[in-house]
């Protein structure tokens, strides 16, 4: 009875291991084919013409395991990487930034209003309120602009993030990796920020959220670094660039140059795209990004301008928007004043123009967009950098060196 006990065990176990590796087995023969297909369509993502910028598909991982690959890294990034850490600085250390720098919200204006505020030079608008309503006004629509930065930060953290996961050249993930930490540290400065002044953020305004939804949620290669890289970020130094010179708030001044120092480098890191993908481009092609960017830059200023997004500030104050809305397009031709304001050195737009142009992703075909807005042909003979964003991220840079070097 015994002995016939164990034959029976014995025998089922011998069932269950067949069972499992028969379940293994199969398994990974379902691998084999799943790493066949993916290594088949792996990098071919559209309009990759360099492979530094080689990516696999966002839900197919085993690329990245191919033994080959890690030792197939490009150096183009590798400066960019090697100064990460000299522009290290943490939001949550004192040592960098200080919030506990108060401002006088209610007496004082946050930043010229002139920019951040378009409204206030309405008389028709600026007569109905008090001094105080102008400036709880002005500083109520910085907020808004804030908060859309803040959004935008996310977009890049995350879309950094995506980069990371689909880019296959080892020193491109690298770079991305990077990118994300630096845009983690600012949306976590943007928002101890905004909460010491506004409390919370404004909700992302229609237009930006469903672009950065768009950019962040494509697969393409090409358009994520188009649209965060070159224009977001563009965007975004021309915003930091104004506020830095425009602001009576030293804690934002301080931010802002920190945050500076950073996205010099993603700025770069579009531009190494341009320089390596752009030259070969068919026409076809060539057409595909200048449209995009094209597109993108059009959604961009509708969003920056349109009073609609603004409406709970106006109500704030005691003012109706769309009757803001009438008495601003009554004052002001739109596309005239936006023109009259990237005159300025430091204008929001003009960077961005300026990358896109030096990228040549603007050619004779759009270049009537653009000069709706801005001289080109000044813009052009300015050469490759811009220099107020330059000037202010540098002297971070330096500022953070000395600060790092006395921790180490
Ligand atoms: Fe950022
Ligand atoms: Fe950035």
């Amino acid at each position: 009875m015994i002995p016939l006990f164990f034959t029976v065990i014995n025998n089922s176990m011998n069932i269950k291991e067949t069972l499992f590796l028969f379940s293994v087995l199969s398994k990974n023969a379902v691998f084999k084919t799943k790493r066949w297909y993916q290594s088949m369509v792996s990098g071919k993502n559209r309009l990759t013409k360099d492979k530094a910028y080689n990516a696999s598909k966002s839900n197919h991982f085993i690329p990245m395991m191919e033994e080959d690959r890690y030792g197939d890294r490009s150096d183009a990034f590798d400066k960019i990487i090697a100064q990460t850490h000299k522009h290290f600085w943490d939001p949550n250390d004192s040592k960098y930034i200080n919030y506990d720098i108060d401002f006088a919200m209610d007496s004082q204006y946050l930043v010229n209003p002139r920019i951040f505020c378009l409204e206030l030079q309405v008389p028709s608008i600026a007569e109905k309120l008090t001094e105080q309503q102008k400036i709880k006004l002005a500083n109520e629509s910085f907020g808004w602009v804030l908060s859309q930065i803040l959004h935008g930060e996310q977009g890049a953290l995350s879309l950094s993030a995506s980069l990371c996961h689909i880019l296959k050249d080892p020193g491109a993930q690298e770079y991305a990796a990077n990118q994300t930490r630096e845009e983690a540290r600012h949306v976590q400065a943007f928002t101890k920020y905004i909460e010491k002044r506004w409390g919370k953020p404004y909700k992302v305004g229609d237009t930006l959220g469903r672009v950065l939804d768009n950019i962040v949620s494509s697969d393409v290669v090409y358009k994520k670094i188009v649209g965060m890289q070159l224009l977001v970020e563009g965007l975004a130094m021309g915003a930091f660039s104004m506020a830095h010179a425009d602001t009576n708030d030293p804690l934002l001044k301080r931010l802002l140059q920190l945050v500076m120092s950073d996205e010099a480098f993603h700025h770069k890191f579009g531009k190494i795209w341009a320089d390596r993908t752009v030259p070969q481009l068919n026409n076809n092609e060539h057409k595909e990004v200048e449209d995009w960017a094209e597109s993108l830059f059009l959604e961009l200023i509708f969003n920056l301008a349109n009073p609609r997004e603004k409406k709970d500030i106006f109500a704030s104050v005691g003012l109706d928007w769309e009757w803001v809305l009438k008495e601003t397009q009554k004052h002001f031709d739109l596309y005239e004043t936006v023109r009259e304001e990237m005159k300025r050195p430091n204008n929001i737009f003009r960077v961005l123009v300026k990358t896109l142009l030096n990228a040549h992703i603007i050619t004779k075909r759009t270049k009537r967009t653009y000069a709706n807005f801005v001289n080109m042909r000044e813009l052009k003979d300015e050469g490759d950098e811009f220099k107020p964003a330059e000037e202010i991220a540098e002297l971070g840079m330096k500022h953070l060196a000395k600060v790092n070097d006395k921790a180490a």
